[in-house]
């Protein structure tokens, strides 16, 4: 059953002091009722005993009319209210006390028993005066010989008065105190519990279009005040990557924009025009050198999803200083071509653990920008290194050099310094985005260091494959 909170709560905290108040209650009640009982079987033993001693004489048990005031008079052993009775060894009654009136006290077959072997017993007896009377059923011994029983009972008023007003204190006020306390509980919890209600009552308010408003945040900072914080930080999160998102659309469709425009523009020029079929062949070469840059923005954004959905990469063992040679060899006409000279100037044997095609292309865009940034007559430097536990690749060119203010934003997505310029060289802004995507997934990082007008270099920093991953890996472990 699914309760509320609340209701749990209120019923958890009755049930807890119901259960505390009817064992408190008992034991009050028992615990009280014994020890008044204790007290009187007490007085009721002193008085036998004294009473015993008055009317005992060796050899017989003789009584006179009206022995209590008697008794009162000479001995000042005070009866007043008390009964007594005395009984032969058969039990058949000897003497009654004034106080009995016509009435005498009965004597159960287990107390004539136990006067009868000599022991000393206690009964609660109802039917004797108006309440209940305790009784004392106390033997009289002559030379270990029982000669007569005598009982004692007082009369049980005060004490019933004091138990049964207790059992009514109990009774009504047990039930009185639990509802009394759960009224208060259900206020208390739902007092404690407002704030939730809150939380929940804005919290749906917050839609995909107003993810820029935020749960207010009152009162303490307890755990409801981190929950409404938690909240606030998932929804800023929720609203930055909408907007990343937006942003991506709208810069993917801008960048697609153009090429169609020009493709589309040729192809009305061509419809009008009358060409000759050279000048249509040259229509066609220049719409596929447009079709060819939107295939590329478009690969390349597929792969941007493929590292952005996280496909679980493979984790192969890849030997940097052998992909560095390799993309070195394939880039190396390029930069001839620009009349920039590349080197390797350091290249030690370093193993990481990761995807064999993408740590590729990563150091491709890397090295193809320092080519595309580098003047004719620029220097290229390519070196790795294993630097603790991490491999250090980096590319440094004498290059244009990027600007102090726009060295936060390269990694964005389709940003690039020089729009102008970069568009010539036929650059969309995606590719340090891809780097740093990359770097992510491989747990490492990508630094920069640039001056305009004197080069830049770009370091990655990559985790090196320990030896115990390594055994780990080979046993099927990792
Ligand atoms: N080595 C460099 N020297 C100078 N500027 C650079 C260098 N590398 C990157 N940049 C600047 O950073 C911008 C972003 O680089 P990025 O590689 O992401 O895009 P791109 O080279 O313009 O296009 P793409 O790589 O997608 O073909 C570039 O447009 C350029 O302005
Ligand atoms: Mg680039």
């Amino acid at each position: 059953m699914s309760l509320p909170i609340r209701a749990k709560l209120t019923i958890w905290y009755t049930t807890l002091l119901c259960a505390t108040l009817i064992t408190f209650g008992s034991i009050v009640y028992v615990v009280l009722s014994r020890s008044i009982t204790a007290s009187i079987d007490k007085r009721l033993t002193s008085l036998a005993e004294m009473v015993s001693k008055a009317v005992f004489r060796p050899g017989t048990v003789t009584l006179p009319k009206d022995f209590d005031i008697f008794l009162e008079h000479f001995f000042g052993i005070k009866t007043s209210g008390n009964y007594i009775q005395l009984l032969d060894k058969y039990g058949k009654i000897v003497f009654i006390s004034s106080t009995l009136g016509k009435n005498h006290i009965p004597l159960s077959g287990k107390a004539y028993h136990h006067a009868i072997g000599g022991n000393i017993s206690y009964e609660t007896i109802d039917n004797v005066g108006q309440y209940p009377a305790r009784i004392i059923i106390f033997p009289m011994m002559e030379k270990g010989q029982v000669i007569s029983i005598l009982q004692v009972g007082a009369p049980l008023q005060e004490s019933a008065v004091i138990i049964s007003a207790l059992f009514y204190i109990l009774t009504l006020g047990i039930p009185l105190t639990i509802i009394l306390a759960s009224g208060v509980g259900w206020f208390l919890a739902k007092k404690a519990l407002s704030p939730v209600d809150e939380i929940t009552r804005m919290a749906k308010k917050i839609e995909a279009g107003s993810l820029n408003e935020r749960l207010k945040v009152s009162g303490p900072k307890d755990e409801l005040g981190r929950l409404t914080e938690t909240f606030n930080d998932m929804i800023a999160r929720l609203e930055l990557s909408f907007k990343q998102m937006k942003q991506f659309t709208a810069d993917a469709s801008h960048e697609l924009k153009t090429p169609l425009t020009v493709l589309k523009g040729e192809m009305e020029i061509a419809l009008k025009a009358e060409k000759t079929v050279e000048g249509l062949k040259e229509t066609i070469r220049s719409s596929l050198e447009e079709i060819d840059k939107m295939s590329s923005i478009v690969k390349t954004l597929l792969d941007l999803a493929r590292i952005d959905s996280r496909i679980k990469l493979p984790k192969d063992k890849v030997s940097l200083n052998e992909i560095i040679e390799e993309r070195f060899n394939q880039t190396m006409p390029l930069a001839k071509y620009k009349g920039v000279d590349m080197t390797i100037v350091k290249n030690e044997k370093v193993v990481v653990t990761g995807d064999i095609l993408r740590i590729g292309q990563l150091i491709f865009n890397l090295v193809d920008n320092a080519i595309k940034y580098t003047v004719k007559g620029g220097k290229i430097q390519i070196s790795l290194e294993q630097e603790s536990d991490w491999a250090i690749i980096t590319v440094l060119d004498t290059g244009i050099g990027i600007a102090k203010e726009d060295i936060p934003y390269i990694f964005d997505r389709f940003y690039r310094v020089d729009k102008a310029r970069t568009r010539a060289e036929g650059g969309v802004g995606l590719g340090l985005s891809i780097c740093k995507e990359i770097v992510d997934a491989h747990e490492g990082r990508i630094e920069v260091e640039s001056k305009v007008g004197k080069g830049s270099i770009f370091r990655v920093y990559l985790p090196i494959t320990s030896k115990t991953d390594e055994l780990l890996n080979e046993l099927g472990f990792a």
